[in-house]
């Protein structure tokens, strides 16, 4: 089973997207075949990597599609019924579970497989938490960053007590880090504090070129690699790719 990396935090505008399209850039790049799901209605991934509202989503059978002229990097779009996916799936039995039986025929085409999820706790990002069996939490270092992190935590921990959920906490990633914001530190001390393991070394600084890629539909790579963002995730994807070993 290749590595199904969930990425989420209830939490709204934290760089879960954007970590989910330069971390699956950075391993496409690597040589990894990666597939990047877009689980999340806004299709912002899908903005970048593919066509947001082309095609079905996963759950009406959504298929993986080169993304653009990028090597072993595949998405699966967002499709324009991944807004009413919400209320399909609640009224389906096993409903939490749709997202893992239809991933489960396109697993072994892939090295790695990321999804991306909405900012809350509802049936969609739970479809990925019982799909995946890694979760990395971006997050931002702000004052309610860790009661929110523990939150989401203690609902894992519930999924796993509950259903034959296999997921586990793999990384928490840093993001759009601001060094001489002492509330910064602050939180970053307390992360490394109580998830020393987790914690990614590398953290993401806040960068222009990060914000700007994605309206030119660009990933950084393409952008602008050498900036600070752009050498950042590269860090960050090779952290990721040692944890894969
Ligand atoms: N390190 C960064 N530096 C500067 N801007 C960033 C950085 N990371 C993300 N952004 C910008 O911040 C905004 C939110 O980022 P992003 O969309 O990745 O968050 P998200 O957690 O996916 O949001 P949502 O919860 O709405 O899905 C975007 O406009 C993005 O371009
Ligand atoms: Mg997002």
């Amino acid at each position: 089973m290749p590595p199904i990396i969930a990425v989420s935090n209830q939490k709204g505008g934290v760089g879960k997207t954007t970590s989910v399209i330069n971390l699956a850039a950075g391993c496409a790049l690597a040589g990894l075949k990666t597939l990047v799901v877009d689980n999340d209605p806004q299709g912002n991934a899908s903005s970048v990597l593919g066509e947001r509202g082309i095609g079905p989503s996963i759950y009406e059978g959504g298929q993986p599609l080169a993304s653009g002229q990028r090597a072993n990097l595949w998405i699966i779009n967002a499709g324009k019924d991944l807004l009413e996916q919400e209320q399909r799936l609640t009224r389906q039995s096993g409903g939490r579970l749709a997202l893992k039986e239809r991933l489960a025929p396109l697993v072994d085409r892939f090295d790695v497989i990321f999804i991306d999820c909405p900012p809350n706790l509802s049936l969609l990002p739970i479809n990925a938490l019982l799909a995946a069996n890694r979760l990395l939490v971006p997050l931002q270092c702000e004052y309610y960053a860790l009661e929110g992190l523990t939150q989401l935590l203690a609902y894992v921990e519930d999924l796993r007590a509950t259903t034959q959920a296999t997921i586990s906490l793999s990384g928490i990633l840093l993001t759009m880090y601001e060094p001489n914001f002492p509330l910064a530190q602050q939180v970053e001390r307390e992360i490394r504090h109580h998830f020393a393991a987790e914690a990614l070394q590398t953290v993401i600084p806040r960068d222009v070129s990060l914000a700007a890629a994605p309206s030119h539909g660009k990933t950084i790579f393409d952008y602008d690699p050498l900036s600070r963002g752009g050498l950042a995730y590269l860090s960050a994807t090779k952290e990721l790719l040692h944890g894969f070993k």
